[in-house]
């Protein structure tokens, strides 16, 4: 595992001049936010030794470097999901090479469905803490101290810091900014009403597939982290619309722009 890491980090190194100290991970239907990075690099996934390959519609697969303001960057334009049949270690394997690579804050981005009665469609959730539903930790097995301790505290998993500023940011740009634990679930399914509900009186405020693999494993590896959901669609017992792909893919598109906005002023303080 260590030697696949450092071989996937000693390949991309020799592919770009600077390596970046941060990295975004980009959602369903979020992967606009790479129009804003300058002097960009891509890679594609499948030109990555070691690196799985992503399956889904809506998520393209490219690892790109470049610029978001002044800050140096690598953004990952598509994840590598639970339910595509990867496991923990494949799921979270870029956050290692990130870790590899040296790279200090990870920004992070879904979609999710809300269960918090305030929220709604569009809306843009700050993640302040997690559930993990999965079936499986992404640190489960051995553990190599190089990589990070074997029993990591998961007390600030999404710093308090980005968590403040985000809303700093969100007052002086006047975009409607909610907060809140999100359900990281294996997915490939929707919820049912009553799985809503559940997740909901267990302290959820937004479920979704993704983030929580990744988030564990840079915590582990000392990073700072920043999450956000955008909310696409809405569940619970008195909702009666079905959640789709395409739905979830159009929502998260339109609600960019305000995730945008944040991200790119969060990277700019550093
Ligand atoms: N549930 C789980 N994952 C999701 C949802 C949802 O309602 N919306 C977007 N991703």
């Amino acid at each position: 595992m260590i030697d696949k890491i450092k071989a996937t980090a000693d390949y991309l190194k020799s592919k770009v001049s600077e390596i970046p100290q941060t990295a975004i991970i980009l959602g369903t239907g979020l992967g606009a936010l790479v129009d804003h990075i300058e002097e960009k690099k891509y890679i594609p996934y499948n030109e990555i030794p070691n690196f799985p390959v992503s399956t889904v519609e809506g998520h393209s697969g490219n690892l790109i470097f470049g610029k978001l303001g002044s800050t140096p960057v690598i953004a990952m334009q598509g994840r590598f999901h639970y339910y595509e049949g990867y496991d923990m270690k494949e799921v979270t394997f870029p956050v290692r090479v990130f870790q590899a690579l040296g790279v200090k804050k990870l920004y992070v981005s879904n979609a999710a469905g809300g269960m918090n009665k305030e929220f709604r469609v569009g809306d843009v959730m700050v993640i302040t803490d997690h559930i993990n539903l999965f079936p499986e930790n992404p640190l489960r097995g051995r553990n190599n101290p190089d990589l990070g301790p074997r029993f990591p505290a998961m007390t600030e998993a999404y710093s308090k810091r980005l968590c403040k500023a985000a809303f700093e940011v969100a007052a002086q740009k006047g975009i409607r900014l909610m907060s809140g634990v999100y359900v990281g679930t294996p997915g490939p399914t929707f919820e049912t009403p009553a799985e809503y509900e559940y997740f909901r009186i267990i302290g959820g405020d937004a479920v979704g597939m993704s983030t929580v693999p990744e988030v564990i494993v840079a915590n582990h590896a000392g990073m700072e982290v920043f999450g956000v959901s955008v909310i696409t669609d809405l569940g619970g017992k008195d909702v009666t619309e079905v959640p789709s792909h395409e739905e979830v893919q159009k929502a998260a598109e339109s609600a960019q722009p305000k995730m945008m906005e944040i991200i790119k002023a969060l990277v700019a303080l550093n």
